[in-house]
């Protein structure tokens, strides 16, 4: 090891010297989106699914105890050993069995997409709810909708889990959505499947598309055109097969940290590069940093690619409008890069940052700014000066995974260091993260 303790330490507080450069080659963990969707739309469809390279992550068992508690059959039963690999006997859009409760975790994605499904299914009823910071994020964004195509469907305070589903005969709705999220456009697609007409979603702004993308695989009567998608209920939904792609969300850490610690090389094999996911990339290449993208074939529908980044000196940018949703969970650790740049950096119109895991204006600003940072918090995002480096600190990850790794990668990329509380929480998406930062530094 080169002095750093990254990999030592897995608890609670991992500190994070400054080491480097990382070189290396590294396939991050399976996409957390397309895994939750893998179990849902697995376990409404139809006979078997093979899923491939699972997302084992905290997030993601506890879409799969939900899906099986709800009657889809898992094999090999994953849940005590999580192979990555299993085969998911659905139920059919209208076969949930066991009214019961569900623990959604710190799953967000389980929590506004699984009520979709349940609330068209009748005589059914469930009660969902999850963590504390699951409590404090809004579903009142999922209920509105669902009540429209008829749901009935109870949230705590107006907005927040724990929520209450009583499953109804749905009808068909056209729906405009008032905030950018794929988590809600999936929600009000999967209730269109048990709808008593088409379903139409109608986005201002685009957003990620892995549920349209896995429903059509699956055969599903889905009509997508620009900023607009229809789903009819009815069509026999196969899937078959998905292979899970590397989640870009993971693979963003390293493209962060390579391009700031000088001397870097890292090659990302296998990682998703749907265009809705891409906007990471994009941002780091107009701050000036050194990125290559090269195609790789993958799995239908989902492209992948392999990325070769090394260090570069970057400049402030600004982000806003529709680059928001493609970079969402990326801003953070942007946020980072954008410390290490020279210049000012503006991240505006990311108000949704606040309904995080954490509020992630709020956290961030306060991170960076604890290790030095001149940076500032927006109504709206935030505005950092770039320095070209960062003292050091310590941090509270606050339960939020993309915190906890960004502390990580600050920390080594600092003069100082950085202590991370609750580097655990990396857990719920990438639960190798320190190993993987460890082998690249070492
Ligand atoms: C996700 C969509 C995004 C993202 C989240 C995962 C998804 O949330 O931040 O981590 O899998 O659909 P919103 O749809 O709420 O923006």
């Amino acid at each position: 090891m080169s002095g750093h303790e990254v990999g030592l330490d897995r608890g609670e507080r991992a500190t994070f010297r400054p080491a480097g450069p990382l070189r290396g080659s590294l396939t991050p963990p399976a996409d957390k989106s397309i895994s939750h969707r893998a179990a849902i739309i697995g376990a409404i469809a139809e006979g078997p699914t093979r899923v491939t390279n699972f997302l084992d992550s905290d997030d993601t068992r506890s879409t799969l105890s939900a899906v099986a508690r709800l009657g889809a059959m898992v094999n090999p039963e994953p849940l005590n050993e999580m192979p990555g690999e299993f085969t998911i006997e659905g139920v059919g859009p209208t076969g949930p069995r066991n009214f019961d409760r569900i623990d959604v975790g710190n799953a967000g994605t389980l929590m506004r997409l699984l009520p979709g499904w349940l609330s068209g299914i009748e005589g059914g009823l469930w009660r969902m709810d999850g963590d504390a910071s699951i409590r404090r994020r809004p579903v009142d964004r999922i209920a509105n909708p669902l009540r429209l195509m008829g749901a009935e469907i109870e949230v705590t305070n107006d907005r927040f889990p724990p929520i209450r589903i009583d499953g109804h005969q749905l009808e068909g709705i056209e729906y405009e959505l008032p905030v950018a999220s794929a988590q809600v456009k999936s929600c009000i697609l999967l209730a269109g499947l048990n709808a008593d007409g088409p379903t139409t979603v109608i986005e201002p702004v685009a957003t990620r598309d892995h549920t349209e993308v896995m429903l059509a695989a699956a055969g599903a009567d889905i009509e997508r055109r620009p900023g607009r998608v229809t789903i009819r209920p009815g069509a026999t939904l196969e899937l078959d097969e998905v292979d899970v792609p590397a989640d870009i969300s993971s693979a963003a850490f390293f493209l962060v940290a390579a391009s700031i610690v000088p001397g870097s090389e890292v090659v990302i094999d296998r990682c998703g590069v749907n265009p809705t996911r891409t906007g990471i990339i994009d941002v780091l290449r107009r701050m000036g940093a050194d990125i290559e993208v090269e195609p790789q074939s993958g799995a239908e529908g989902e492209p992948i690619a392999r990325i070769t980044v090394r260090s570069a000196s970057l400049t402030g940018t600004r982000i806003e409008g529709d680059e928001i949703p493609l970079a969402i969970d990326e801003l953070p650790i942007i946020a980072l890069a954008a410390c290490f740049a020279e210049g000012e950096t503006v991240i505006a119109d990311a108000e949704e940052l606040k309904a995080k895991e954490s509020d992630r204006i709020a956290v961030v600003v306060d991170a960076l700014a604890g290790f030095g940072a001149n940076i500032e918090a927006r109504e709206d995002g935030m505005r950092i000066i770039g320095t070209g480096g960062l003292a050091g600190g310590e941090v509270d990850s606050e339960g939020d995974h993309r915190i906890a790794m960004l502390g990580a990668v600050a920390g080594i990329a600092s003069q100082g260091g950085v202590t991370v509380d609750g580097m655990d929480a990396a857990a719920v998406s990438y639960p190798t993260f320190q190993l993987d930062l460890a082998r690249l530094t070492d």
